[in-house]
């Protein structure tokens, strides 16, 4: 059920993960800080606790959600490992990186939390908060991104806040997010290893690791496998135009590196993503970025043409999500 309280702010100390960890144990909601964003964090194993996360985000029962582990034993206790999936965990794991792959029968993430599929979806997380809390709780822990679902994601305690604010027991204070954009999602369900979702973790990564270009999608448009892959997602408040090059009188505009698009001098409000035109870092600071331009109030977001190389390819994805008719 969603908490009627104010939301707990936890400080990243002893006093503060404890009391995390003792929430999630009974089954309360706590976003907690990871790596790329921060998570809604709720006992998997327990379906009343997920069902919450459900509830909280407003999220539709049939998009399955991510199971944290502290390391890879305890991922392999929930998940059926190929080859593929063994390679991807040694060379990504802790890190940006989800692997969707067989359940394995005595697994203990519940039915909710993985839609009722066959699969389930792991993940451990790089972010040393996270992990301590995870080897406390000694349960796979569910987390999507701590947002109200379709929102922008955050990679703040005061953008979890703002969306969640009365909703969730707790919120455990990690600063800001370092990679700042969700873990790349893999499925290894049998066949070629397919890249359901760029993430964290480039595709010229995997590609070292697996030796040759993972394969995008389910494979089957009818079907996806990834239902929240789909469409609108991670949109602002305001309409948001790609590539552009002219910019209207009034709008908001996000921008990286050196290029300046005609009629700048006119916009309302604008953010740069990374000056000297680093993904890396335009990873980092694209949810802040699109948040603070929606709060300008602007009616549009004018977004400049960024690389697709490196982490470029998750940011266009999230970019062209929020641009996607509503
Ligand atoms: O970086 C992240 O992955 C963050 C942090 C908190 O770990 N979590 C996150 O969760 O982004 P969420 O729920 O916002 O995104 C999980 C994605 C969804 O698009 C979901 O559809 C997909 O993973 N997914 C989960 N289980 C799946 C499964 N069994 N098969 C296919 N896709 C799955
Ligand atoms: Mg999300």
């Amino acid at each position: 059920s969603i908490a009627d309280r104010p939301t707990l702010r936890l400080a990243p100390d002893a006093d503060g993960i404890g009391e995390a960890a003792r929430l999630l144990g009974a089954g309360r909601l706590v976003a907690i800080p990871t790596e790329t964003v921060y998570g809604l964090a709720a006992d998997a194993s327990e379906p009343s606790a997920v069902a919450a996360i459900y509830a909280a985000k407003e999220r539709p029962r049939f998009n399955p959600l991510i199971a944290h582990l502290p390391d890879e034993a305890a991922a392999r206790h929930e998940g059926i490992f190929d080859e593929t999936a063994a390679a991807l965990a040694k060379a990504f794991w802790p890190g940006p990186l989800t692997l969707v792959v067989p359940a394995a029968p005595g697994g203990s993430v519940c039915d909710l939390a993985r839609a009722g599929l066959p699969s389930v979806a792991l993940r451990v997380p790089g972010h040393a908060l996270a992990r301590e809390i995870l080897a406390r709780v000694g349960r796979p822990i569910a987390a999507p991104s701590a947002n109200r679902s379709g929102r922008v994601s955050p990679t703040s305690v005061a953008h979890v806040l703002a969306d969640l604010d009365g909703r969730i027991a707790a919120v455990l204070d990690g600063g800001t997010c370092s990679v700042g954009i969700e873990s790349t999602v893999v499925a290894c369900l049998g066949g070629p290893p397919r890249l359901l979702r760029p993430g964290g973790i480039t595709r010229a990564e995997l590609r070292r690791v697996l030796g040759i270009d993972p394969a995008v999608g389910s494979g089957d448009d009818s079907r996806p496998i990834g239902p929240g892959l789909l469409a609108s997602h991670y949109a602002p408040r305001a309409a948001v135009r790609l590539d552009v090059e002219r910019i209207a009188p009034g709008e908001a505009v996000l921008l990286f590196g050196s290029f300046r698009p005609a009629g700048l001098d006119e916009a309302g409000v604008v953010e740069t993503l990374s000056e000297r035109g680093d993904a890396t870092e335009a990873a980092s600071r694209l949810f802040e970025a699109l948040r603070r331009l929606d709060a300008s109030g602007a009616g549009t977001i004018a977004v400049v043409a960024i690389p697709a190389d490196g982490l470029g390819e998750a940011i266009n994805d999230r970019l062209n999500r929020a641009a996607a008719p509503r």
